[in-house]
């Protein structure tokens, strides 16, 4: 098949995006695709020097298109893309691998356009990947669907209180700009003068941002692909939580999979995370992440509709338990997404 990899995009979770899309590029020309990875701008900035040389080693194959659909820019002057534009290159592709991770990739926008363009692309629709994307969305739709997830409530920036009794809530509480990925701008307050730095922090990355009752206990995350939930891996960094230094420094957190729980619990898990992915509408696959406390109480957390996708990445991970090498699930990615 001739693939496009579309990764890089403009979020705060550009570079880890970078790798994924390398390394799902690399793996699906093991398995005999023709693909190429894509790396776009939509326009809001200029494109990066060599950031990310990890990426640019992939011979001649990388695009850089400086917006969604301006002309691509090949640094390595391959003729065949010089000169056309993002979504030409993508209508020429059987399927878009998508490996963008956060805004505008994640946030159901790129799939809006390819739908309407009549183009294929891997994993959730519009509709999913919008309300997946936005934590207070997915909050409202896992309690009407009894997934648990912990309390919290959504502050909007030129209208909230810093009192955390108005919002019957107490310290300690995690903040997090409410459509953010990796764990970048997420704080956990433990007092009041670290809650008002955390809401600072959060709304110097969104206008929203949610507050959230903090669950002590141990990290988990669930794969979802096709519908069907794999292995559980447990995620348990050296110090503090699974922030962005924690995900992407190799050592920092020891990661279990399948996790040692009980098995009726890692069912229930299981079965939260299939419902958690349900109730948002997603397809293809998906990633869900969950907190348990002392008691063994679980609570989902987010739903990730663009994991990702590295060989040492969650999912794949999650899949290797399962026998499955990185390019059988880039694979398998493939294939459910065009079902
Ligand atoms: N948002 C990152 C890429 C993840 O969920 O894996
Ligand atoms: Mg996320």
């Amino acid at each position: 098949m001739n693939i496009v990899v579309l990764a890089g995009g403009i979020s705060t979770e550009r570079e880890i995006s970078i790798i994924s899309g390398t390394k799902v590029c690399e793996a699906l020309r093991e398995k005999e695709h023709r693909a190429i990875v894509v790396d776009v701008s939509f326009g809001k900035e200029e494109m990066p020097s060599d950031l990310f040389p990890s990426a640019y080693d992939l011979d001649r194959e990388v695009a850089y298109i400086n917006s969604f659909n301006g002309q691509a820019e090949n640094r390595k002057k391959d003729k065949e893309f010089f000169g056309s534009n993002v979504l030409e290159i993508c209508r020429q592709a059987d399927i878009v691998f998508l490996a963008l991770h956060g805004e505008n990739g994640e946030n159901g926008k790129v799939q809006a356009c390819f739908d309407l363009m009549g183009i294929k692309y891997t994993g959730t629709g519009p509709l999913g990947s919008g309300m997946a994307m936005d934590k207070g969305i997915t909050k409202s739709i896992f309690r009407s669907a009894g997934v648990p997830t912990p309390g919290g409530v959504l502050l909007k920036k030129d209208n909230y209180s810093k009192k955390l009794e108005d919002y019957q809530m107490k310290l300690p509480v995690v903040v997090k700009p409410c459509c953010g990925g990796s764990s970048v701008g997420v704080c956990i307050a433990k007092s009041q003068e670290e809650y008002e730095k955390a809401l600072e922090e959060s709304f110097s990355y969104e206008e929203e941002t949610i507050v959230e009752e903090y669950i002590q206990g141990r990290e988990f995350s669930v794969g979802v692909v096709d519908g069907e939930a794999y292995p559980i891996i447990e995620i348990a960094p050296i110090t503090g939580f699974y922030d962005y230094k924690n995900k992407y420094q190799a050592g920092a957190a020891i990661e279990t999979c399948p996790a040692e729980i009980p098995a009726e619990t890692a069912e229930k898990m299981q079965e939260a995370a299939v419902k958690g992915y349900q109730a948002l509408s997603l397809e293809s696959y998906a990633r869900l992440d969950f907190m348990m406390n002392e008691k063994g109480e679980f609570f989902c957390l987010e739903a990730n509709t663009l994991p990702g996708m590295t060989p040492t990445s969650l999912l794949p991970q999650e899949a290797g338990a399962l026998g499955m090498d990185f390019p059988a699930l880039c694979e398998r990615l493939i294939q459910v997404s065009l079902k």
